[in-house]
């Protein structure tokens, strides 16, 4: 199968923001690692990071049109702003999955609302750097 991560503003600073919260590991250590399990899977794996919204929902649609599967999504700040990424997700009908690195219901009031947590698969927040594997066995069990 193919997955596509997509990875929402901000997260290409992985690894010297706020570590305290988003703890030292890189984007590219996370895609890293992702590729790695997908590709011992037999799976294929693409990888987008932007921080332009647009840039997220062209990708979004451009999934459909390329056949992906299942989508893995850190929306980031869009997760508590963004009605347009929501359509693009319910617009291509493709199963994904939410995630966070940190625990956004432990934090400010703003974060704890998402526009997308109730059209995914499921939510997985919290875990840091490791939200991104526990996200992908998920994705793997609903694809098998
Ligand atoms: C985040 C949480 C969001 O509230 C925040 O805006 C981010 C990162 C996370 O992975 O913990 O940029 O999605």
């Amino acid at each position: 199968a193919t997955i596509l991560v997509l990875h929402g503003p901000n997260l290409n600073l992985l690894g010297t923001r706020e570590p305290e919260i988003y703890g030292a590991t890189t984007l590219a250590d996370i895609n890293l690692q992702l590729s790695e399990r997908c590709q011992s899977a037999g799976h294929q794996l693409q990888c987008l990071q932007s921080n332009a919204e647009h840039e997220l929902i062209d990708r979004i649609h451009s999934a459909k049109t390329e056949g992906v599967d299942f989508i893995l999504i850190n929306p980031a700040a869009f997760t508590h702003t963004s009605v347009a990424i929501r359509d693009a997700l319910a617009g291509v009908e493709i199963p994904f999955i939410e995630l966070h690195l940190s625990n956004v219901h432990s934090r400010e009031a703003f974060r704890q609302h998402s526009y997308l947590s109730d059209i995914a698969q499921g939510v997985i927040c919290g875990f840091g750097a490791q939200s991104y594997d526990l996200a992908l066995s998920a994705a793997f069990s609903q694809l098998a």
